[in-house]
């Protein structure tokens, strides 16, 4: 199943039709009603990068397990992933995933919002191909439904700060939030592959703090190409979380550390969700002189570090090598 010896970008794009897959394996691409299944079909075949699913097939062989054995449960965390993308897109009322119009632009929010719900029963379709015994099956699912409410509590608690004008958040705050909403599923889908695999406890857990602390990582570095990155690569609208009025890690740091004045001028295009190109690079100008871009960078790159310590609990193989290597990858990407 492993595709080694190729680089970062070529291994995801090999690993990523086994996913697809098993996906079409519980709901073939024609099933009608075209107004449920064709919407969502169409954001899955736009194509992520699916990490999330290459992470919880390379853990199960890390430790020493067949990584078939866990493809459905991969499946199911790439469909609840895209769930998420799909209704995050109409909280944040973003423009653009995945490179075209997001789908609640492209068929308006009811529709939307519904093929979201179609992904969450594919998540549970797709998970009842686990070939294993109920107990274990139930724990699958228990591990699962906890990253489901962490990454729910997550994306409450940024949106709450939207909706109660909040911008006095500390960075620890900040990483609670991140943890929940993007760290709790990349640390689940470590878990369960670790689980599924026959891994000791020590592993297991081990892994699941590989996840989480990746995830955080990995959204940082996300939110670092919203300002910096060209749209052609990172398939989103570059600037829309300034337009958003995100409280990222920059803005945190910014609004703490500029000078009254770009402090004043930063909140102010925030708080008015501008979009027009000469305010955003205004924005962007201010948390570069702060130095809030490049403090953002060693900050996911030390949290990178300190996740991949954790996968000491290992034995050399060369899933861990890749293990090692998607984690670089994450803070280092463009995509
Ligand atoms: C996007 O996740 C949502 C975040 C947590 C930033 P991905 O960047 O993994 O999205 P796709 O699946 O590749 O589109
Ligand atoms: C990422 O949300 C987490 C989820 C989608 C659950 P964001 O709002 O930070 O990510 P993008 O920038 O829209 O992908
Ligand atoms: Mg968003
Ligand atoms: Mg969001």
């Amino acid at each position: 199943m492993a595709a080694y010896g190729t680089g970062m970008y070529e291994y995801l794009a090999k690993m990523a039709p086994i996913v697809e897959k098993e996906i079409e394996k519980t709901m073939p691409k024609n099933k009608k009603p075209a107004e449920v299944y064709g919407l969502l079909w169409e954001m899955l075949e736009r194509g992520g990068k699916r990490f999330r699913p290459a992470l919880c097939l390379l853990c199960c062989e890390a430790v020493g397990g067949k990584p078939r054995k866990v493809l459905p449960a991969a499946a199911a965390i790439e469909l609840f992933h895209t769930l998420t993308l799909i209704h995050d897109d109409i909280e944040d009322s973003s423009l653009l995933r995945r490179g075209e119009p997001c789908l609640h632009i492209k068929y308006g929010i009811p529709l939307a919002i519904n093929a979201g719900d179609g992904l969450f029963m594919m998540t549970w379709s797709a998970l009842l191909g686990l070939k294993m015994p109920p107990k274990k099956i139930l724990e699958i699912q228990k591990m699962l439904m906890e990253a489901f409410s962490r990454l729910m509590e997550g994306q409450g608690l940024e949106l709450s700060w939207h909706r109660n004008e909040n911008w006095n958040i500390s960075e620890r705050k900040y990483t609670q939030m991140v943890s929940g909403k993007t760290g709790a599923l990349i640390g689940a889908a470590c878990k369960v592959g670790a689980y599924v695999g026959g891994g000791s406890r020590r592993q297991i857990k081990r892994l699941d703090d590989f996840g989480n602390n990746i995830g955080v990582a990995f959204q940082i570095q996300d939110d670092i190409l919203n300002l910096t990155g060209e749209e052609e690569k990172y398939k989103k609208e570059i600037g829309g979380d300034i337009t958003e009025g995100k409280r990222t890690l920059m803005v945190i740091h910014a609004l703490k550390k500029g000078r009254a004045g770009e402090r004043k001028r930063l909140r102010e295009i925030l708080e008015k969700h501008a979009h027009g190109r000469k305010e955003l690079d205004t924005a962007i100008s201010i948390m570069r002189r702060c130095g809030s871009i490049e403090r953002a960078q060693r900050y996911a790159k030390r949290l990178a570090k300190k996740a991949k310590k954790d996968l000491g609990v290992l034995k050399k193989s060369q899933a861990k090598d890749k293990l090692v290597e998607l984690a670089d990858f994450l803070v280092e990407r463009e995509v």
